[in-house]
């Protein structure tokens, strides 16, 4: 078989050619041959009909458009139809595997998010932006790991799941990241990542060094404190889940890229990475979040986008960063698939943060940050049921 590709594809003569029904029937071409569910048709295509069937494919940017075949002996032509249905019934149970699970309403997760509650959210936020800053360069930058540490611990106190705290040391920078992992019940090796970063920065040269923080990425750091809050009250799930509060984010993804790559190494199965990073400004309104498209994955958008037709209810509006804007893309070069639910687009979002300013004030929104641990705490219980994966090999 050849196909019409590249330099000057075509024939002076007339060819005995595979090419798309709808096209055949624009050309009013006479049909010799033609599966409808494949929308292809066998015909001769004299040298002008070449022409505009590659004009008509490069519209629908399909190269040249047509596949010249060797042979007008028509059962030879049948055994063409029959190679490309089976290569087409390959594809088709490729693009099963990969294929989008049909997830379905779980009241004990609705139960669970209706537990969110703002009043702790505004703590913790509260509680974040109150160090001078986070910076990972800072000599005090560590503070907020250890006092992170121990809040952990203490709302922690109590729980049935066996759970596990590590303060994680770093080569590019002398900043800790913290992770909580709560082993699952039957598949402990099968991890669920949700993740922050808890770092801040000023990057005003002649600033006072102040770095609250409060949207990025206190907000992000809070909601997965919440989604820890409640899962410590819920029966342990199947999957082991792992939170993530990331050192310097904001000197270059530097404690993410060192985790995500060591998991790699290693060989770990992560099946899903959620990474909260801004949820307080909603820059496009409350209630209206930003998916962002680019260093994600779209097997978590369509799961995205389900979750939030059962629960959340909420406007989606997709965007782009344009560059590995947060920790999820540390992850996403490693080979994992990640999801970057957003405060609103990158057009609209909150202007102050990186300076002394991004504080909590009335533009911000405890409310519109509640929907992002409840979308955390949906991407945790249910991504750890043990039948929630389609496995990608
Ligand atoms: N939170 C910001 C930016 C951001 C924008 C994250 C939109 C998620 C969605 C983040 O902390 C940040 O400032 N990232 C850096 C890039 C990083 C590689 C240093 C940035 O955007 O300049
Ligand atoms: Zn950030």
């Amino acid at each position: 078989m050849t196909f019409a590709h590249g330099t000057h594809p075509f024939s002076t003569e007339n060819v005995p050619a595979l090419v798309n029904l709808d096209i055949l029937k624009y050309l009013n071409a006479p049909v010799l041959y033609k599966d409808e569910a494949l929308r292809v048709g066998y015909a001769i295509l004299t040298p002008e009909m070449q022409a505009q069937v590659s004009n008509q494919a490069h519209q629908n940017r399909a190269c040249a458009g047509f596949q010249v075949i060797d042979t007008t002996d028509i059962k030879t032509v049948a055994g063409h139809f029959e190679q490309l249905q089976s290569m087409n019934s390959k594809m088709q149970s490729q693009r099963f595997v990969h294929s989008f699970k049909t997830y379905n309403y779980d009241e004990q997760i609705q139960q669970a998010i209706s537990q969110v509650q703002e009043n702790r959210l505004k703590d913790d936020v509260t509680w974040m932006s109150s160090y001078k800053n986070r910076t990972h360069t800072d000599a005090q930058g560590n503070q907020v790991v250890t006092d992170l540490e121990n809040k952990l611990k203490s709302l922690l106190q109590g729980t049935d799941i066996p759970y596990e705290t590590e303060v994680i040391s770093h080569n590019k920078t002398k900043q800790k990241s913290l992770r909580l992992r709560l082993i699952g019940k039957t598949k402990p090796s099968e991890i669920i990542v949700l993740g922050a970063h808890l770092d801040s920065i000023n990057q005003s040269y002649f600033g006072n060094g102040k770095a609250p923080g409060a949207d990025d990425n206190a907000s992000g750091s809070a909601n997965l404190l919440e989604i820890v809050r409640i899962l410590s009250t819920q029966p342990q799930k199947e999957r082991t889940i792992e939170f993530y509060w990331y050192a310097g984010e904001e000197g270059g993804l530097l404690g993410s890229s060192e985790i995500a790559k060591t998991y790699k190494q290693q060989g770990k199965n992560v099946l899903s990475v959620l990474q909260l990073d801004m949820t307080l400004f909603p820059g496009e309104g409350e209630m209206v979040i930003g998916n962002v498209k680019d260093f994600t994955s779209p097997r978590l958008w369509d799961f995205l986008e389900q979750i939030n037709n059962m629960y959340l209810k909420i406007k989606l509006v997709d965007d782009k960063c344009g560059y590995g804007c947060s920790d999820h893309a540390s992850w996403y070069r490693e080979g994992y698939e990640t999801l970057l639910p957003f405060e609103a687009t990158t057009k609209t979002m909150n202007r102050k943060i990186h300076t002394e300013n991004d504080v909590i004030d009335n533009r911000l929104s405890f409310k519109h940050s509640a929907v992002f641990s409840q979308l955390g705490l949906i991407f945790a219980m249910e991504l750890s049921k043990n039948d929630s994966k389609v496995s990608i090999p």
